[in-house]
């Protein structure tokens, strides 16, 4: 987001200080006063830089290039000879060719234009480095050891790759001053100890702005109205959209939103977590005893652009061997598909609004339940003006877009995912039908 979206995000908390300079929400048992003007919510040290999760293990297999971008900055992920991610810019240091349709070579990157490749072996004493190793032939030794290709750190935890982006690449690993410790934004610092749990995975790009897509995740009211129909649980839909008695609780690493039912007999309905810049984890239920949680990555690959990686954990239905008998994951991706292609509409059109300055003073007024949206806007208006992630890769208009459109992934725009799952489902079930058919045939 640029200073235009600062100046909206602004207006839009402008328009709602009134309401919620004083932010009472009642309900028959209990009256909740939260002055915000007393609370400042901003005391999250952790900015829009630093450690984003940006791709599942799983998904980045060896010898492979995987594209992404980070504000708007073309990047790659590989593993090097030693299985390590590397996380290196999108720019052959000889003349600046990318590395789309170039290769990995036994853990060496080689570059498509000349050839160029790239190693943290050979040469090379320092292994934090990856140093060209020769380019067209080996006459050019002296010139290419001097050549280094530009990097982000890179750590692999709990299956996901996560990269320390700065905006900023470097040579040199070892001159990175990493400020604040991955172990903050991992699931386990926040009591979830992701082994207990199995989970499906899928991953989306939406092209609308990074930030709403957060906001659509903190928002609670939404899920009734919105995705009722489509959530397998009698508790969520249109019918029984309801308040929620809310409290909130922060810390320097995290914000997090207990809602309970006003009926107490029923407990509680849903914690939801935001760890800055781009996780949040939903707890259904009590965070110690949940056995569904999902885990949110919102990845900002560039204006209008930006990736989300969800996982739903369970603690229930392990088994592997019943859980393909029954389709389990293709029918869970069912639901995603259908979830996401349901927020899609609103969140493209919102940016849109958001935009052209349609969502002013006055336009938009928040409830009560939107506190943790508040909280949102207070980080991330903070963190946007002292950061600028956004003007660190400046594009334009006449800027080639081929970066930012040849990597995505659409599910919603274009349901061909949603197509080959549904194939897949119907292949197997009937596969599930003919073998008993088979068997039973062979025994007659
Ligand atoms: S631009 Fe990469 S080898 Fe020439
Ligand atoms: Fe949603």
């Amino acid at each position: 987001m640029n200073e235009d979206g600062v100046r909206q995000i602004n207006s839009l908390k402008k328009a709602n200080e009134a309401f919620l300079g004083t932010n009472v929400y009642e309900d028959n048992d209990q009256k909740v006063v939260d002055n915000l003007a007393v609370t400042p919510s901003n005391q999250l040290t952790n900015g829009l830089l630093g450690w984003y999760s940006v791709c599942s293990s799983h998904k980045l297999k060896i010898n492979q290039l995987n594209h992404i971008s980070m504000y708007n900055e073309p990047l790659i992920l590989y593993r090097d000879k030693d299985s390590k991610v590397r996380c290196i810019k999108d720019l052959c240091p000889h003349r600046g060719a990318s590395f789309r349709g170039g290769e990995i070579d036994n853990g060496e990157l080689v570059c498509p234009y000349h050839g160029a490749r790239f190693s943290s072996k050979g040469e090379c004493t320092n292994l934090d480095r990856i140093t060209c190793q020769h380019i067209v032939d080996t006459n050019y030794n002296n010139y290419a050891k001097k050549i280094h290709l530009y990097q982000y750190p890179v750590q692999e935890k709990d299956g996901y790759i996560y990269i320390y982006y700065t905006g900023k690449a470097k040579t040199n690993l070892g001159d990175f001053d990493i400020e604040t410790s991955l172990e903050k934004s991992l699931a386990e610092n926040y009591g979830f100890n992701t082994s207990e749990y199995s989970y499906e995975e899928v991953c989306v790009d939406f092209k609308c702005d990074w930030a709403r897509i957060i906001e659509n995740h903190l928002d609670i009211l939404h899920i009734f109205w919105v995705h009722g129909d489509t959530i397998p649980d009698k508790d969520v839909s249109r019918k029984v959209i309801t308040s929620f008695n809310q409290s909130i609780t922060r810390d320097n690493y995290h914000i997090e939103s207990k809602y309970n039912h006003k009926d107490k007999s029923k407990g509680e309905f849903i914690t939801i977590k935001f760890i800055p810049p781009g996780r949040i984890l939903i707890f259904k239920g009590d965070p110690k005893t949940a056995r569904y949680i999902q885990c949110l990555d919102h990845i900002p690959l560039a204006q209008n652009r930006a990736r989300v990686i969800v996982r739903h954990y369970r603690k229930f239905l392990k088994n592997k061997f019943l859980t393909k008998l029954i389709l389990f994951k293709n029918l869970q991706q069912r639901i995603f598909y259908k979830v996401f292609s349901e927020d899609y509409l609103i969140l493209k059109t919102q940016t849109f609004n958001q935009q052209m300055g349609y969502i002013e003073k006055d336009n938009v007024k928040l409830l009560g339940e939107d506190k943790m949206v508040q909280y949102y806007w207070d980080w991330l208006q903070n963190a946007l003006k002292k950061e600028k992630p956004w003007d660190l890769h400046k594009t334009n208009a006449h800027t080639n877009s081929v970066h930012q459109d040849m990597p995505m992934v659409y599910p919603p725009e274009n349901p061909r995912l949603a197509r080959d799952n549904d194939r897949e489902i119907t292949i197997k079930l009937i596969i599930r039908a003919l073998v008993p058919l088979g068997i039973f045939l062979l025994i007659i």
